[in-house]
């Protein structure tokens, strides 16, 4: 009878610490946020505007390649990675593949008011302004022209790499993908990178490992939502390329994942065919008994 109230005891005590204390715990550490939104309903977008191709070929040339390269169309970096960091806190990305892996909406709002759309307003404040100049003075028409171009001239598809490369690298490295060569260290050098955002962006090789990937896809899309009032701009990815990049993290830091989850359905048939062993081995012993 004893024993009997120690267990119920012990049952009671477990079940409260397992369904009272711990999910209260977890909703401490990890609140609740929302889930990624890939049509940045909230900026300032095209609302509908279809864009034209050739004048938005002339605004880009005239408007952009000054500070940003456009490789695949002729448009070499005018200022090397060292004075370009210098001279804007940060090497602006090239925009060969802007018109893909940007949702529309959030690149033509990113593109009226850079601050605003990746929501880095609280950092430019008193006098800071953003090293990317805003052109909301332009016709809602023109900046829609623009966007048009980018996705005219944006690659048909593009590797994991190049759109962790054309979305992250200019802030964040990520070394393990290249011990040898070392061409994934962040395009920006660290006194520049610092003094612009305030402090050191992770290398990000091991994330994958720290964070779970639902982590990893509400912080790329939303930043503050995670961490409010930090540094990193929210990056406005399409769902796509977002995949694309934390995928990439898990080839880099986790490229063990795959082969750890083909083992599992082999230990299963393991266990069983050991098991049936087993139970034959029981038959017979006890066979023997009787
Ligand atoms: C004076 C230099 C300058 C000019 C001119 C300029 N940019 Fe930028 N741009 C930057 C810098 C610097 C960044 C990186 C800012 C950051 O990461 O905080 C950037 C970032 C971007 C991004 C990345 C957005 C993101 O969310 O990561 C896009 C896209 C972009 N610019 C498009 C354009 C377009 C299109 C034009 C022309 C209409 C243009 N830029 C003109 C300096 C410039
Ligand atoms: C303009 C620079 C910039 C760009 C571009 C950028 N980041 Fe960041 N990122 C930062 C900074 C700065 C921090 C540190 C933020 C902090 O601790 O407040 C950071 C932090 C992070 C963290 C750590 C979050 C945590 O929980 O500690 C992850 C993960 C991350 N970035 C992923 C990415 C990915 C993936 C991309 C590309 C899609 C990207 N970042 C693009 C500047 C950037």
């Amino acid at each position: 009878m004893k024993e009997l109230k120690i267990l119920a005891v012990v049952v009671v005590l477990t079940l409260i610490t397992y369904w009272g204390v711990e999910p209260f715990a977890h909703s401490q550490m990890h609140p609740h946020v929302d889930a990624p939104d890939y049509t940045f309903k909230d900026v300032d977008g095209l609302k509908g505007t279809q864009g034209n191709v050739e004048n938005g070929a002339t605004l880009v040339q005239a408007n952009c390649t000054a500070c940003h390269s456009i490789e695949s169309q002729g448009f070499p970096q005018i200022m090397d990675d060292a004075s370009s960091a210098a001279a804007y806190g940060v090497v602006p990305p090239d925009l060969g593949s802007a018109g893909k892996i940007y949702n529309a909406d959030y690149l033509a709002a990113f593109i009226k008011d850079p601050a605003a759309a990746s929501k880095v307003g609280h950092k430019f404040e008193d006098g800071r302004v953003h090293p990317m100049p805003g052109y909301g003075w332009m016709e809602a028409q023109e900046i829609a022209d623009m966007v048009a171009y980018l996705q005219s001239i944006a690659p048909e598809t593009m590797s994991n790499k190049e759109v962790f490369t054309d979305a992250c690298q200019r802030c964040h490295g990520i070394k393990y993908g290249d011990m040898q060569n070392g061409t994934m260290a962040a395009f920006t050098p660290v006194e520049n990178i610092k003094s612009y955002m305030g402090k050191i962006p992770p290398d990000l090789s091991q994330y994958i490992r720290s964070r779970s990937t639902s982590y990893l896809h509400e912080f790329i899309n939303d930043p503050q939502k995670h961490l409010e009032g930090t540094a990193m701009p929210r990056v406005g990815l399409t769902q796509e390329a977002e995949n694309q990049v934390v995928t990439y993290m898990q080839e880099v830091g986790d490229s063990k994942k795959p082969e750890r989850e083909a083992l599992g359905p082999k230990f299963l048939i393991y266990l069983v065919i050991f098991a049936i062993f087993a139970w034959l081995w029981k038959s017979k012993q006890w066979r023997d008994m009787h």
